[in-house]
């Protein structure tokens, strides 16, 4: 991280702070953008929406273009590509060559890797992006490709992901492997872990819901009723592991989250940064600003800035900072990195003063 970048940063907690204990309506700018570049999907994951209707008037390559000059104005740190799965737009790679060319430095893109060749991998890379997220739902192949909707999907994704980790230091990228933890693949939790560990990838537990943009689905609901004493039996195997070799793991904090998340998904006592870090803009142009923000407006009609500057859009920022939301359980691991207490927790546990599950 350059001085600059930290300088933001610094910034940006620090409003976040004051903004938790000062002055409740002091607006936090966002500093990442989340480019929703298509709402449609190579795969049929059960636990999500994008795929069961087709997303017709997507922005086009110019109207992409467009929205991210603006974001430039706005001072965006970082574009998060993303989708439904990004990789099906055949200008995917020209909009990520267009960001770097007018002076976006961080991309990250999402994906399921389907897509993710060889030579496309090439071209990711070579515009510029650094930071991957690729979705593994399962430890094997009978789990993830029941839960992603297609057979073979995880033969391709393990492949496409593994010569992206072959590529991680030669580009210094930073690669997580993504678990959304639902219903049908709770148990496997201990497994995926032992996976990330012997593809030596951050593991980063994902948590399902049915109450945010992308996954409303009457199917969903069941999936994301996680019941507890499954999750208890899975992390306490996972402590296990993670006692053995915490390496690439989730830390004590985050599993103690999850463990709550399906009883109590708002957990309104960790204010939610998400909220407050990013800027969305969905497939169509609509601008949202968080996973449980239901956007009204659209790039198609308003300039982005004077969407962020609006009174509305501020308070509607104040309350989803409180968490005055459904709650979703997006990046609650940001939201924990940010509060002091955390890093007493996971010191806790590395010393043995604190357990996830009593035995
Ligand atoms: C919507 S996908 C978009 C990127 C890409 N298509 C992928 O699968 O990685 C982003 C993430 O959402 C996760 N996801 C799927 N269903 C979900 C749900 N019901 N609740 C929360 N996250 C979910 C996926 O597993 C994936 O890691
Ligand atoms: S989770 Fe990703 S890969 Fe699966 S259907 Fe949704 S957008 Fe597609
Ligand atoms: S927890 Fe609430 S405020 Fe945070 S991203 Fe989810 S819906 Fe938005």
């Amino acid at each position: 991280m350059t001085i600059t970048e930290c300088a933001v940063l610094a910034r940006f907690l620090a409003g976040l702070k004051i903004k938790e204990w000062v002055r409740p309506e002091h607006h936090v700018r966002p500093l990442v953008a989340e480019l929703f570049l298509t709402e449609n999907c190579n795969l049929r994951c059960i636990s999500c929406a994008c795929w069961r209707e087709r997303t017709r008037d997507e922005l086009t390559t110019e109207e992409w273009k467009d929205v991210l000059r603006q974001l430039v104005d706005l001072r965006i740190h970082k574009v998060n590509f993303t989708g439904g799965e990004p990789l099906i737009r055949k200008d995917a790679v020209e909009l990520m060559r267009y960001a770097r060319d007018i002076g976006i430095r961080r991309m990250h893109l999402n994906t399921n890797a389907i897509r993710l060749t060889d030579a496309r991998r090439a071209e990711v890379l070579d515009a510029g992006v650094r930071s991957f997220n690729v979705s593994v739902d399962g430890p094997d192949a009978a789990s993830h490709d029941y839960i992603r909707g297609r057979q073979g999907a995880f033969e391709l994704t393990l492949r496409h992901l593994e010569r992206l980790i072959a590529e991680r230091e030669r580009h210094r990228l930073k690669i997580r492997m993504n678990f959304t933890v639902m219903k049908t693949n709770v148990a496997a939790l201990p497994d995926i872990a032992r996976l990330a560990q012997r593809l030596r990838v951050r593991l980063y537990l994902n948590l399902a819901t049915d109450r945010t943009f992308l996954f409303r689905a009457d199917a969903v609901g069941e999936l994301a009723a996680v019941a507890d004493e499954r999750l208890e039996e899975a992390l306490r195997e996972l402590e296990t592991v993670s006692r053995a070799d915490a390496r690439y793991l989730p830390r004590y904090s985050d599993l103690a989250y999850v463990r709550q998340h399906f009883g109590e998904p708002v957990q309104r006592s960790v204010p939610c940064a998400e909220s407050q870090l990013k800027l969305m803009i969905h497939s169509r142009g609509e601008i949202g600003g968080c996973w449980g923000h239901d956007p009204r407006q659209s790039v198609r009609e308003i300039p982005i800035a004077n969407v962020v500057d609006s009174e509305g859009y501020r308070a509607e920022h104040a309350r989803l900072f409180r968490k005055d939301c459904v709650g979703c359980g997006a990046n609650y691991s940001l939201n924990l990195r940010v509060r002091p207490t955390t890093y007493l927790d996971d010191g806790l546990w590395r010393l043995h003063l604190r357990s996830l599950v009593s035995s």
